[in-house]
């Protein structure tokens, strides 16, 4: 049993790690290269091109190229827009595809009329893309005598709103405290989605652009950051994404790991072969020989005979004695950017074991390294031998 298990294992990885293509794994053929990144002009800045999961639609580009509900739109300037229900129409000034943010302005260049425009709505909720913060300002009114009355008054007037004898400003206050109120009328209430904090001045003038982010589909900000490509797997047959045309330079781990499945595999089949053999003529001889039976036979000799046998195998306890952690379910990993297990490819999940290698310091779940490392006494991923070390240090 425990040798078909093994068996079973070997094919496993094997199979999966050369067929299954993985999340943000390595390049496949079934790439959809007529998915190319779209611009609305031909100076656009990289910012501002367009990939999955945005599409530009009224481009002649395949629907699955991109994924619903990131529809974007060059009008007939050139600008490239987006339509957010119930919202309205955007200019679209920058896209981050990694941090998964869109930054939006007003395709009219004055973005607190936009926001008037939508009485105080929120943009939380209406689409896929949602603010980190929202806060809340009111529109001022008043004619230049408002101004004039005070000696100093740190407002930002909004140009596109305001005309010669009248200003107009944001307050976050929801009336005039200051000065002769009767000399402004309130315009009405705008929501503004704001980033981060560090633009603390930006919502009174208005003059950036709002942030808005996404979170589905999820995964294509790791495929961006390796400089991968992101789309659709199975050409949008559902909403599965995947990551393909990595960059050649240098392998994915993956791939470092099925090839060196390759090279161990044979050894490993012909390894359990002869081991399989030992242990039946073992057990035979038992069996025949002394009058001891074939169960405890096994149990007594398979530890040693494996020992001999197998060299390039370690001990249960050596495996026992490498670290091992449990997935808490805040999910914090021994390495924060390692979210994946070697071996597997499977993600590491709350509750699941982890096992370090002590020399290299790489990590897998418990259950897949244990396996490995009593057929093969090397780090799948640097292939360094803890074996050797550990001798080493005895000695
Ligand atoms: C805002 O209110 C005006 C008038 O009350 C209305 O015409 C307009 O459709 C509203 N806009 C939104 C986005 O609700
Ligand atoms: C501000 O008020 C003045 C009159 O005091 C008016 O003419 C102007 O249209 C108002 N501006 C806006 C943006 O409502």
């Amino acid at each position: 049993m425990q040798i078909l298990l093994k068996l079973k294992i070997i094919l496993y990885f094997l199979i999966f790690s050369f067929l299954t293509p993985t999340n943000c794994g390595y390049a496949n053929s079934r790439t959809p290269d007529y998915c190319l990144p779209q611009v609305c002009s031909y100076n656009e800045p990289i910012s501002r091109y367009v990939q999955f999961p945005f599409m530009i639609t009224n481009d002649s580009m395949p629907s699955f190229c991109g994924y619903p509900g990131f529809d974007l739109l060059c009008n007939n300037h050139d600008k490239l827009l987006i339509n957010l229900p119930k919202l309205g129409v955007f200019s679209v000034e920058e896209i981050n595809y990694i941090k998964q943010e869109l930054w939006l302005n007003d395709p009219n260049n004055c973005l607190p009329r936009k926001l008037l425009s939508l009485n105080g709505s929120s943009f939380v909720g209406k689409s896929l893309f949602n603010p980190v913060l929202e806060q809340d300002y009111w529109l001022f009114n008043c004619s230049n005598d408002f101004f004039s009355s005070f000696d100093y008054l740190s407002v930002e007037i909004i140009g596109c709103l305001s005309g010669k004898n009248y200003g107009v400003f944001a307050s976050p206050l929801d009336k005039i405290v200051k000065g002769n109120s009767s000399l402004c009328s309130k315009l009405g209430h705008i929501k503004v989605p704001t980033g981060s904090y560090d633009l603390k001045d930006f919502p009174l003038n208005l003059r950036g652009d709002i942030k808005l982010t996404w979170s589905q589909p999820y995964e294509c900000w790791k495929c961006y950051m390796k400089n991968g490509r992101c789309g659709f797997k199975n050409y949008g047959g559902n909403l599965d994404v995947e990551c393909f045309n990595l960059p050649r330079n240098g392998l994915s781990k993956p791939a470092i790991i099925a090839i060196a499945l390759a090279f161990a595999a044979p050894l490993g089949l012909v390894s359990i072969s002869i081991i399989y053999y030992v242990i039946k003529a073992v057990i035979y001889r038992r069996s025949h020989g002394s009058g001891v039976t074939p169960a405890i036979a096994l149990q007594d000799n398979t530890h040693t005979q494996l020992q001999s046998v197998i060299v390039h195998g370690l001990d249960r306890s050596i495996i026992e004695s490498y670290p091992k952690v449990v997935v808490g379910s805040s999910r914090r990993l021994p390495k924060p950017d390692d979210l994946h297990c070697p071996i597997c490819l499977g993600e590491y999940l709350p509750k699941e074991s982890l096992r370090t290698i002590p020399s290299c310091s790489h990590c897998f779940h418990a259950e897949c390294i244990d396996e490995w490392l009593q057929l093969n006494a090397s780090c799948p991923v640097c292939r360094n031998s803890p074996l050797r070390i550990s001798q080493n240090n005895d000695v």
